[in-house]
């Protein structure tokens, strides 16, 4: 308990402590990249692979080999871990928490549906009764207290770090420092880019993936409705720049806008995955390109709300029969709600049930197993409102479109 009220009160401190950012020189995987800056405004850059570690699928190979090659990764040196695990478990004994796995979470912050589904699973599944002290940390979507938060769990020393990046860069200092006091880091939801050998495993969506999926349900709906001819204006609602989910989702996406020559992306731009920016997005994009819209991308489900309300108010139809094609993605309860209710034309799933997997791969460290894979993709659904499109095809991969029925919506799990 003590060290839970530790971390909250350490978040808040750590929003006006930027002063200990990282030391040494930064490597190029660790700085900014440019091209977070240029995707709002240059379409040509989607499809860039110069940045290209927040894509762990052209990884995976590799990745896998080395977690088999070098357990030592994974499972830590045991007597170094033993020591640690002493001085946890002492410095837990006033707390009774001492039969307890400590373990670390800083989570993004709470900008939408999503991301409070996640950090529900995480608190269920790291809970007391299952054996865990969790130390929560709401990041609120600032990358600088998001790793203090990260500092704070190492001078704790808990037994493991849970970590969901706000953005890709920045992490090789904090994460070397973890390593130096052999605390394993797990990744969980969004990707970075550092070396590998820094964390154990990473559980998440392919967010190109699904940026792809959009793409070729896009295409094959406009087809279906024979208007694969028509000049098509799209404006995206991206989620925060620099995250490896809007880096992704863009990326893939943008293979689409390159080769539908009739496409035209209007514009790209941050709306911080929340419902408030969403709306705000999109009145600029009205004021901006008044009745010229046919396509709006939008993120996450909750900057599609945000959107929608946006379009109400200006008057503007949109959904099935409308004259504004909404294509969303997360496919949350309430998206999926809106997918039945004709109000989003397609929706593509992003799993937030992450942590479970976590807490299977620190099972199998704390008995001794190593973690089998370092990258790990959850499998996830493509929404659509009417039964128009069967199946998309994109990469090497070929995803059924499910058409949402009240049923599907009463089973949802989130
Ligand atoms: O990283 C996953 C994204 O973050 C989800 O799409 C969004 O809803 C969340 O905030």
């Amino acid at each position: 308990m003590k060290k839970r009220c530790f971390a909250v009160m350490a978040a808040a401190v750590m929003g006006l402590s930027f002063l200990t950012g990282c030391t040494g020189e930064a490597k190029n995987e660790d700085v900014k990249p440019e091209t977070t800056d240029n995707i709002v405004s240059d379409p040509d850059n989607t499809d860039r692979k110069d940045v290209n570690t927040e894509n762990p699928a052209e990884n995976t190979d590799d990745n896998t080999d080395k977690a088999t090659d070098t357990p030592e990764n994974n499972t830590l040196d045991n007597e170094e871990k033993n020591r640690t695990d002493n001085l946890t478990k002492s410095d837990n004994n006033a707390d009774n928490t001492d039969n307890l796995i400590s373990v670390g979470f800083a989570q993004v912050g709470h900008e939408s549906a999503w991301r409070m589904a996640a950090t529900t699973c995480a608190q269920e599944t790291f809970s007391e009764s299952k054996g865990y002290n969790l130390v929560f940390v709401d990041a609120d979507n600032n990358p600088e207290t998001q790793k203090e938060a990260v500092r704070s769990f190492i001078e704790q020393r808990l037994d493991y770090i849970v970590i969901d990046p706000i953005v890709t860069y920045g992490w090789n200092e904090v994460l070397k420092e973890a390593k130096a006091q052999n605390i394993p880091v797990f990744l969980i939801d969004r990707t970075i880019d550092c070396d590998d050998s820094l964390y154990v495993a990473w559980f998440g969506s392919d967010f190109e993936g699904e940026g792809e999926a959009a793409g070729a349900w896009l295409q094959t709906y406009l087809e279906a409705k024979g208007r694969q001819d028509e000049e098509i204006n799209i404006v995206t609602i991206a989620g925060t720049i620099g995250s490896a989910a809007q880096l992704g989702r863009t990326r893939g996406f943008g293979k689409y806008l390159n080769s539908n020559t009739n496409w035209t992306r209007l514009e790209e731009k941050d709306g911080m995955f929340t419902e408030e920016d969403g709306k705000k997005v999109m009145k600029e994009f009205l004021d901006s390109y008044d009745n010229k819209i046919d396509v709006v991308i939008c993120h996450n489900d909750n900057e599609a709300w945000g959107a929608m309300e946006a379009l109400d108010e200006a008057g503007i139809s949109y959904g099935v029969n409308g004259d504004v094609i909404i294509v969303s993605f997360d496919a949350v309860h309430d998206g999926l709600k809106r997918v039945l209710d004709g109000k989003i034309n397609a929706d593509f799933e992003c799993n937030p049930l992450s942590a479970p997997y976590v807490a299977d791969a620190i099972n199998d460290m704390e008995n001794g197993k190593k973690v089998k894979k370092k990258i790990n993709y959850i499998d996830e659904g493509c929404f659509q409102a009417e039964d128009i499109v069967t199946r998309i095809e994109y990469g090497k991969k070929t995803m059924r479109m499910l058409t949402v029925t009240e049923k599907m919506l009463e089973e949802r799990a989130y």
